[in-house]
């Protein structure tokens, strides 16, 4: 059976899309050995950073996953920068992808898009990423629809590197959350949900119940009054209903048909929202006044991934013509 991981870079603060994107996709089924849940802490050196803030948020990060689900019994838990092999085999792998791939991605262009100043990691970053991925084997990756052309970028330097030097690498493929693979800002439905958007439009998983259920009374409805599931016509309304179905499970045109109207429907959906992230925010409460316990858990992790990266990047090497030390 293949592995399954998926990372999250600290920036901003995690939020609800991150949330049924990709957290609990991977929480949801996790298996030991093969799940591997890790903060992308390397990532977040691709735009302008605050030293401080990104040592602070790899914590915090670390601690609003496993206070989100993420099992240290049963996944393998870490930060990135902790594993020196995911360098190492970024660098094998700059060298079977090309410029202009690198140049392609849509991250690439919009991020770069507005700064005179743009790093060669933010070019690289999804390189990084397919390190990340190919580096433990994984075979499924848990992401939101914005990684998609990453994903494959994976794919395609897996095959590449398998054709031309020996099949050392599993190819992955992108795992898309049943619902809400794509939950858009509420209060501007027509961008996604994201750490770096408004903060009145991103549900974030540590806001109090108060704050989410003031974001999710404001949140942008359409021309109308009809509760009604129309993703095109319809996008300020068919959000809120994607996050009830994600929430509980209903099919959101179900949710549809039973709701009164759109107050009626923002209750239900913040009432939902807050009690899907209830239990969260109760237990990043309780590992806040033990950051130690977070520290040991990521020790530990760091030690049961090298057991595998440590192999993969030998194997690479030796494959791509370096002389063993
Ligand atoms: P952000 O875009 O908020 O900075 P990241 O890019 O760090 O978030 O994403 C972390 C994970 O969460 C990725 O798998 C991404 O695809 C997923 N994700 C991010 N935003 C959303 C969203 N609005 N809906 C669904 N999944 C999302
Ligand atoms: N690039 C992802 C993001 O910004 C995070 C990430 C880094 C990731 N490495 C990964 C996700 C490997 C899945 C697998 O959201």
């Amino acid at each position: 059976m293949s592995r399954r991981i998926t990372g999250f870079t600290p920036s901003g603060e995690l939020h609800l899309g991150n949330y049924f994107g990709a957290i609990k996709p991977l929480v949801d089924e996790q298996i030991p050995d093969r799940s591997i849940i890790f903060v992308s802490d390397l990532h977040a050196l691709t735009l302008d950073h605050d030293p401080a803030a990104v040592r602070r948020r790899t914590l915090e990060f670390a601690a609003v996953l496993l206070a989100a689900g993420a099992d240290p019994a049963r996944s393998i838990f870490l930060v990135q920068s902790h594993v020196p092999e995911h360098t190492e085999l970024h660098y094998l792998l700059e060298s079977v992808t090309g410029y202009g791939e690198a140049r392609r991605m849509i991250q690439f262009k919009e991020k770069s898009k507005d700064s005179d100043r743009v790093r060669v990691s933010l070019l690289t970053y999804p390189v990084l990423m397919a390190a990340d991925i190919l580096l433990y084997h994984a075979g499924e990756v848990p992401v939101g629809a914005d990684q998609r052309q990453h994903v494959e970028l994976a794919r395609d330097i897996a095959e590449r590197f398998n054709a031309a030097y020996g099949p050392v690498f599993t190819v992955p493929r992108m795992v898309n959350p049943p619902v809400a693979a794509r939950i858009m800002d509420l209060a501007r439905p027509a961008v996604k949900m994201s750490k770096s958007t408004s903060p009145a439009g991103t549900l974030r998983l540590l806001d109090s119940p108060d704050t989410l259920r003031h974001k999710v009374m404001r949140a942008a409805t359409d021309p109308g009054s009809a509760v009604e599931y129309d993703p095109g016509n319809r996008p300020g309304i068919a959000n809120l209903l994607t996050i009830l179905s994600a929430c509980t499970g209903e099919d959101p045109a179900d949710a549809a048909a039973r709701s009164g109207g759109y107050a009626d429907l923002k209750r239900t959906v913040a009432d939902a929202v807050i009690a899907t992230t209830d239990p969260i925010r109760h237990r990043y409460a309780d590992l806040g006044r033990d950051p130690e316990a977070v520290r040991k858990i990521l020790q530990d992790g760091v030690i049961r991934a090298r057991l595998i990266a440590g192999n993969t990047v030998a194997a690479a090497k030796r494959a791509i013509g370096l002389l063993p030390a």
